[in-house]
């Protein structure tokens, strides 16, 4: 039995291993990267950290509401979360605004590369912006780079990104003619699934990039990029193979959106092409209208 620490089961490394399969253990635990030269324990972290008071700004009180008493000075967890979505709205108006500024995907790019308050990018080797052309007629969004693309800055370069190479080419769409690019900008360590914080602040970006490029079509890849763009809580599953219709204020006309499974989940489960090659076929007479 593992020992559980603060809800999370803590899987030890077994001891005696040779070097070469204590390496083996942690890339299978997806410890795949050096970030630092001392073992750092986290969970000790959380559980000493002191919750400080004197930092978090008071929350405004909204107009014509009496302002809420002070808060009793002792500590109290809600503090740290309150503190935590302050910083969040200051990174979030941030990116509203760089984001918002940008005339075109060059402007984007160096905003994106200004933008500090995305977490992911103090781990991340390079930012991985978005690939093809300015005027493409489908914009790709997926989840988040791998480990390839953080090495090469480049979105779907991996095994994900050949099979969807060949999803495309199977209806006729060359990458020239699309724009390939993920909820985040930078690699989530170990390929987990970006959190919502680190899509959210990372979505002003998206949301411009498909303003700018004004495609025919949106295509999300994966329950995570239905979830950001669609803001829809239903799993990949149902959502696949619907049309929805992707709108912004600064959009000239809302553009038909389709979900998609995610290519590397049909690397894992092959079953689920053949639903995949239905969504591809609607997403290709569409196209023709
Ligand atoms: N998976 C993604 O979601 N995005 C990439 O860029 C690569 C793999």
């Amino acid at each position: 039995m593992f020992p559980v620490i603060d809800n999370v089961i803590v899987w030890p490394m077994p001891e005696n291993l040779s070097a070469l399969e204590s390496l083996r253990w942690q890339l299978d635990a997806g410890i795949d990267e050096t970030i630092g030269n001392e073992p750092h324990n986290r969970f000790a972290e959380v559980a000493d950290a002191p919750v400080t008071l004197t930092e978090a700004p008071p929350p405004t009180p909204a107009p014509n509401v009496a302002p809420k008493p002070a808060v009793p000075a002792k500590p109290d967890p809600t503090k740290a979360a309150v503190k935590a979505a302050a910083v969040a709205e200051d990174q979030l108006h941030d990116a509203c605004q760089l984001a918002g500024e940008a005339k075109n995907l060059d402007e984007l790019k160096q905003a994106l590369e200004k933008f500090d308050g995305c977490p992911l990018k103090k781990t991340a080797t390079n930012l991985v912006f978005g690939d093809g052309a300015e005027d493409a007629k489908v914009v790709f969004i997926g989840e988040g780079p791998g480990a390839e693309e953080d090495r090469q800055g480049l979105p779907f370069v991996g095994p994900a990104g050949q099979l969807l190479d060949r999803m495309m080419a199977s209806i006729g769409l060359s990458r020239e003619q699309a724009f390939i690019s993920n909820t985040v900008f930078w690699r989530p360590p170990g390929n987990r699934t970006p959190t919502t914080a680190e899509a959210a602040v990372c979505l002003p970006f998206v949301e411009r990039m498909i303003e700018l490029i004004d495609p025919q079509m949106l295509v999300v890849l994966g329950g995570p990029a239905a979830k950001s763009l669609l803001a829809e809580t239903a799993g990949i599953g149902r959502l696949r193979g619907r049309w929805f219709e992707y709108a912004t204020p600064r959009l000239s006309r809302p553009v038909p959106t389709m979900a998609l499974y995610h290519p590397a989940y049909l690397l894992r489960s092959p079953s689920h092409k053949r639903e995949t090659w239905a969504d591809l076929l609607a997403i290709q007479e569409k196209l023709a209208e």
